[in-house]
């Protein structure tokens, strides 16, 4: 698969990494019940395809998606890249809390290690830049960490520039992880051109949309999700929106089609057609899906393909 250098760092990252976020299992924001040996066999396949880097966050599952990551990784004798997150703890009902205390941080990348298994993070991202008076409080943290030789680069995600721009004199970001996809594009409105112009890499969330631009949802879809699928209270999949959304993924189709390919792969090759979009983090919770999405690696749109498809999505 096509690789990316990750901004300024000496990673180079294949177009798309694994993401892990649904094989947390049950949690605030989980996607329902999840069967670990599914998730064991979707991270190998993802190796196996080609893919050289996965995400995953704490919170995912409260501790589970990292505890899973590091059993697959036990089984691989070559490792993948791997990046984690901070900043966000959870309590006894396993609901998020934001947290950005030094030594919190400090604390989490110690646990994150552990359950991953290994002696360094190869990128550690802040979750989420709240509370946002600790912003540079946290960065600090994260820096202290490189220092430490605990981790080898720190990204931010979900940011905004002003708060780029308020980390970059303590530490250079490696990267930004921020959502993008076809349905969401807010990123084209400057953050982008700052990334680039920046050497800041991007590695862009959710470009399925959670799932939705594969193709596969509909009324009937919806009422198969378990009870505690957070994208039941996802306003992209209620509502006006969602039929708006499954029309413009109707006009997506043939696109795909007569190129012998999926929606899944068309929304993916897509996010990639950016030069500063260093890679998709794609989420996947069975073996097949993986196996499905890692091919949209190769797939390098025409001008025409992308002229048509934005004048769907105008
Ligand atoms: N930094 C952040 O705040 C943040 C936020 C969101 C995501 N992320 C990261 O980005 C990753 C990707 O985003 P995402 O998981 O939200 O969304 P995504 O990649 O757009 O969608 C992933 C979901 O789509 C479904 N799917 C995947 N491949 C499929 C296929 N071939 N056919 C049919 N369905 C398929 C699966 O769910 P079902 O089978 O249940 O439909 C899967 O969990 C996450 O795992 C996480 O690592 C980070």
């Amino acid at each position: 698969m096509r690789t990316r250098r990750l901004g300024n760092t000496d990673l180079e990252l294949t177009v798309i990494g694994l993401g892990t976020w649904a094989i947390g299992g049950s949690w605030q924001f989980g996607w329902g019940p999840q069967d670990d040996a599914d998730s064991i066999r979707t991270i190998l396949a993802a190796i196996d395809g080609g893919i050289n880097w996965i995400d995953t966050a704490p919170i995912y599952g409260c501790g589970h998606s990292e505890s899973i990551v590091g059993l697959a990784l036990r089984e691989l004798r070559e490792k993948p890249l791997i990046a984690t997150k901070c900043g966000l703890l959870w309590n006894d009902k396993r609901e998020k809390i934001n947290c950005l205390d030094h030594d919190s941080i400090i604390k989490e990348c110690e646990d994150s290690l552990k359950r991953l298994g290994v002696d360094v993070i190869d990128l550690y991202q802040m979750h989420w830049p709240q509370p946002e008076a600790q912003l540079e409080e946290a960065w600090e943290a994260m820096a202290t960490l490189v220092q430490q030789g605990k981790v080898r680069n720190i990204g931010a995600s979900n940011f905004t520039v002003e708060q780029l721009q308020r980390v970059v004199a303590i530490y250079p970001p490696a990267s930004l992880q921020p959502p993008y996809s076809m349905l969401r594009r807010d990123i084209e409105e400057g953050m982008i051109d700052y990334c680039g112009q920046n050497s800041i890499g991007i590695v862009a969330y959710s470009p399925m949309q959670k799932g939705l631009l594969t193709g596969k949802f509909s009324a009937e879809h919806m009422r198969t999700l378990a009870a505690d699928d957070h994208r039941l209270n996802d306003p992209n999949f209620d509502g006006e929106k969602f039929q708006k959304n499954l029309s413009i993924i109707e006009s997506l189709r043939p696109i795909a089609e007569r190129n012998g390919k999926t929606v899944a792969q068309l929304a993916i090759a897509w996010v990639l057609r950016k030069e500063e979009i260093t890679a998709a983090i794609v989420g996947a919770r069975k073996q097949s899906q993986i196996e499905e999405t890692v091919q949209a690696g190769d797939w390098i749109l025409s001008d025409e393909e992308i002229e048509e498809i934005s004048r769907i999505l105008e």
